[in-house]
């Protein structure tokens, strides 16, 4: 048979997300090479800070439109000092973010082989941590409600306000997903992560909303409730009572940067932004940034972004799936697909365990010889 083939738009940005895009491209092709059943075809933006300095924008006008086109989209890392963040965050990812429905983000946690946890239990047994966040991608803080008044920020009466935004729509779409997540994974837990003591509008319309899908759900999920600034000493001290966990946009922002480094490393965590209803295409990235620090130096470690490239997969691998009635699209499989992901996982698995490591993570290998070790290593798999 003719190998399925998928079109992918890299969008590489800034910094070390240059590099790992360069590697999460290498490994991509040589699995297809190695299985044969599906092949890529990448086209690469220049959507970087650096344009934006020289041009005036990110995307060109109507390029944010033009993503609709391709299978999926793959991220690096956008943001560069001499722009200020707020701009590339709000002319680049968020547009993306809105424009294609990608109101789920999915970020998985877990300790690979021959890396270290900073917790001592996790450290001594690392099947402790197997957590998956989901993160409401569309409203709360990043919904863009606020304003400055007056406009000059320097003046001496000035106020500011930063609005929340959600809606029982965006709340009940994200909790249901998150059931349905907690429902494939083995525990069959999830945890609602709110703040509805302090914030008593907004998040007591999440609490509502929750314990109502909930009900759906009542004997095939076990679910509780936390407050987020509990919610941080429960995953520093007891990781193993969590599983799958959902949250607003900026608590599980900042909740998936706890949640990486207490994997080790934010340099191995992936993200997917997914529009659930499968209308346009979806966007994987791995949840670190474009870290000027260490930038150009070849030293950035590429797993996260291998990571989102099993991620991306995995959900390609859904594409001839078929909807359900709340829309979701329960993945049926193409080809290989599947097996595909799980190959490139176990070779990432292999790799580390074998001590072939970037510095973050206490190995002396630079982003090169892991990518090419990864490669290598999926023929082995295989
Ligand atoms: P960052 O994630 O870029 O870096 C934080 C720290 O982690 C740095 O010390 C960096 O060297 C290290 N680090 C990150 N990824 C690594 C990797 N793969 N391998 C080894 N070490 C790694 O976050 P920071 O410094 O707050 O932000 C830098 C820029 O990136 C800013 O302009 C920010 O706005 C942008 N950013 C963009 C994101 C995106 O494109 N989705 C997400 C987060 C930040
Ligand atoms: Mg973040």
């Amino acid at each position: 048979p003719t190998p399925r083939n998928f079109s992918i738009v890299c969008i590489p940005g800034d910094g070390i997300g240059v590099d790992i895009t360069d590697a999460a491209v290498q490994v991509l092709s040589a699995l297809s090479a190695t299985f044969g059943t599906f092949t890529f075809q990448f086209e690469t933006l220049d959507w970087s800070s650096k344009n934006y300095r020289q041009r005036g924008y990110y995307a060109p006008e109507g390029g944010v439109e033009g993503l609709k086109k391709y299978d999926a989209i793959y991220f690096g890392a956008v943001g560069w000092p001499d722009v200020p963040d707020h701009i590339s965050l709000w002319q680049m990812i968020l547009p993306i973010r809105t424009t294609l429905n990608q109101y789920a983000n999915v970020r998985p946690t877990r300790i690979l082989p021959g890396t270290v946890s900073p917790l001592a239990a996790c450290a001594a047994d690392p099947s402790l941590l197997d957590w998956v966040i989901v993160r409401e991608n569309s409203e709360g803080e990043y919904a863009g409600h606020g304003g400055t008044t007056p406009s000059s920020a320097h003046a001496l009466h000035t106020v500011a306000t930063e609005v929340s935004i959600f809606t029982r729509v965006g709340i009940e779409r994200i909790v249901r997903f998150a059931f349905e997540m907690a429902l494939r994974r083995p525990r069959k837990k999830l945890t609602m992560v709110t703040k509805s003591n302090a914030q008593r509008h907004g998040m007591v319309l999440w609490d509502m909303v929750f314990y109502e899908v909930a009900r759906e759900y009542e004997g095939r999920v076990e679910y509780d409730k936390m407050l987020v600034d509990a919610m941080t000493v429960r995953m520093v001290k007891s990781p193993q009572t969590l599983d799958t966990i959902v949250a607003t946009n900026l608590h599980a922002d900042i909740l998936s940067d706890l949640a990486a480094a207490l994997s080790g490393s934010i340099g191995i965590a992936p993200s997917s932004n997914l529009d659930p209803t499968r209308t346009f295409p979806s966007m994987f990235e791995p949840i670190h940034g474009s870290a000027p620090d260490i930038a150009g130096q070849g030293i950035a470690n590429p797993v996260g972004a291998f990571w989102s490239a099993a991620e991306m997969i995995r959900w390609l691998a859904g594409a001839d799936g078929s909807s359900n009635e709340e829309g979701l699209v329960e993945g049926t499989g193409v080809g290989h697909m599947v097996d595909a992901a799980e190959c490139l996982m176990t070779a990432i698995a292999n790799v580390t365990e074998r001590g072939v490591k970037t510095r973050d993570l206490g190995g002396e290998s630079g982003t090169k010889e892991v990518t090419d070790a990864v490669c290598e290593e999926i023929s082995n798999v295989y």
